[in-house]
């Protein structure tokens, strides 16, 4: 059963995407299973960089199929967009990617009702979304009243669908944000030039995934998001609108929880944030700077600039009893490269309580005191390092460290965002 998910276990930017670009060239099958454009997944190999955002990162291995299941929420535009991206870099999309015909599609209204909700400050929580209408698209979704992708193959039953919204989509953005909602015919011909455009690339993807796992195939399920933001596990409700964690690879891709064999996980060396909630270990001093500015913390689909603080061993051990996480993939460890002292977040200290599990109460979370362990740090080069023996002593103690409180080991340490800036430790498969 060689079925792998890799999960994201902070907020988002792990870098999964350089992650599941290196598994790829050993799988044959790369799957997307929730979010939706909201996602942004960067790949770099020679010296160029591509930054994906619905796309499966297997796409830039030949031959390997691509698969955006029923559980992603797919932009026509933005989809479109990635898609003559990737032809003008000579990358041939037929045969090589395939849409589930159950995926709910975004919708411009959703758009713009997510970034009206974002905007009426006061009235409405802000999240500090990415804008994309991926919430909206989700609730349409749950309120049973999206439209899905199989919806295009029949003109007149899409016409219903969008009929059963309309009306109803135009008053509230109306009354509620003060926007007009394009017309009627003008929604509906945008979706009939979808139609043309995506039609070859549906299939349905629960007889596909079941083929393909019964074919023996090595497939790789490739999260969006992270733990933190799962809408369930989360830190609710500064989260996505789907389940990022592993168990949405059942649910977004048709694949039996009895069918995934491995469970990876992508930490930073460090934690990031982008948007608004809780954050216990932020720094928002020098330190914090220094990780952003040396990590390059902007969003690769907002181009925000992402939060940053320490490590944090209370997200990581939730995140690895969520997922079920088999092994660990440590990132941008060559960030820390110039910190005299490290720390390490080992508990949330509130009102003489220190919580080593987290807590689901917002209040804790924003008030709390992070609990640290202090490392040395190695003031030394460790970005594009290939091999563990070449680390600095003190960076091993540091692996070691994190591997020993978190009771998992590594599979892979990345030092540098290019593919070949890689320590693996072993391999994806116990096969492979
Ligand atoms: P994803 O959403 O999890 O795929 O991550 P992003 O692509 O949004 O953000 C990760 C960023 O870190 C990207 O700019 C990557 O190129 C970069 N990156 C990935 N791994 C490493 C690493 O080990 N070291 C450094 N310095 N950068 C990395
Ligand atoms: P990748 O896959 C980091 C965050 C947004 C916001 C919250 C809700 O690149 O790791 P949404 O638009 O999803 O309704 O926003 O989730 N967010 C991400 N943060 N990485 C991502 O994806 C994210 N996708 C959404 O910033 O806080
Ligand atoms: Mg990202």
């Amino acid at each position: 059963m060689p079925v792998a998910v890799v999960v994201g276990m902070q907020w988002g930017d792990e870098g999964k995407g350089k992650i599941i670009d290196l598994f790829a060239e050993n799988v044959d099958v790369v799957a997307r299973y929730q979010g939706g454009h909201n996602a942004g997944h960067t790949i770099c190999f020679d010296e160029k960089e591509f930054v994906l955002h619905l796309i499966p990162s297997g796409i830039f291995h030949e031959g390997k199929l691509c698969v955006i299941g029923n559980g992603v929420v797919v932009d026509p535009m933005a989809l479109a967009d990635e898609m003559r991206q990737l032809e003008a870099v000579d990358i041939d999309l037929e045969g090589r990617l395939v849409i589930s015909d159950r995926a709910n599609i975004i919708m411009p209204y959703h758009g713009v009702s997510d970034q009206g909700r974002e905007k009426e400050n006061g009235k409405f929580q802000k999240i500090g979304t990415t804008g994309r209408g991926i919430g909206p698209s989700y609730a349409d979704k749950i309120a049973r009243i999206g439209i899905r992708t199989c919806d295009l193959r029949d003109e007149k039953y899409l016409r219903s669908r969008l009929e059963a919204n309309y009306e109803e989509k135009s008053q509230v953005l109306k009354s509620l944000y003060g926007q007009q909602l394009p017309g009627f015919d003008g929604l509906f011909n945008d979706l009939m030039v979808f139609r043309e455009v995506i039609l070859k690339y549906l299939v349905d993807t629960q007889v596909l995934m079941n083929k393909l796992i019964s074919q023996n195939k090595k497939i790789l399920c490739e999260g969006a998001q992270g733990t933190m933001l799962d809408v369930d596990h989360g830190t609710y409700p500064f989260v996505t609108s789907s389940n990022s964690s592993s168990g949405g690879a059942c649910t977004g891709l048709a694949i039996p929880p009895t069918k995934i064999d491995r469970v990876l996980g992508v930490v930073k060396a460090y934690t990031t944030r982008v948007g608004e909630g809780p954050f216990p270990t932020e720094l928002l001093d020098a330190d914090g700077e220094q990780l952003g500015k040396v990590g390059h913390e902007f969003g690769a689909t907002t181009g925000r600039q992402r939060r940053c603080g320490w490590f944090d061993a209370v997200v990581a051990r939730y995140a690895i009893q969520i997922n079920g996480i088999d092994a660990l993939i440590l990132t941008k460890i060559d960030v820390l490269d110039g910190f005299k002292t490290i720390k390490v977040c080992t508990g949330y200290k509130f009102e003489g309580t220190v919580y080593s599990d987290m807590p689901a109460d917002p209040k804790i979370l924003e008030n709390c005191e992070p609990v640290y362990t202090e490392h040395e740090g190695w003031m030394e080069k460790t970005a594009g390092t290939k091999d563990f023996d070449d680390l600095p002593e003190k960076a091993k103690n540091y692996v070691k460290y994190l591997s020993d409180l978190l009771e998992t080991s590594f599979l892979i340490v990345s030092t540098g965002p290019d593919r070949e800036d890689t320590i693996q430790l072993g391999p994806l498969f116990a096969d492979s």
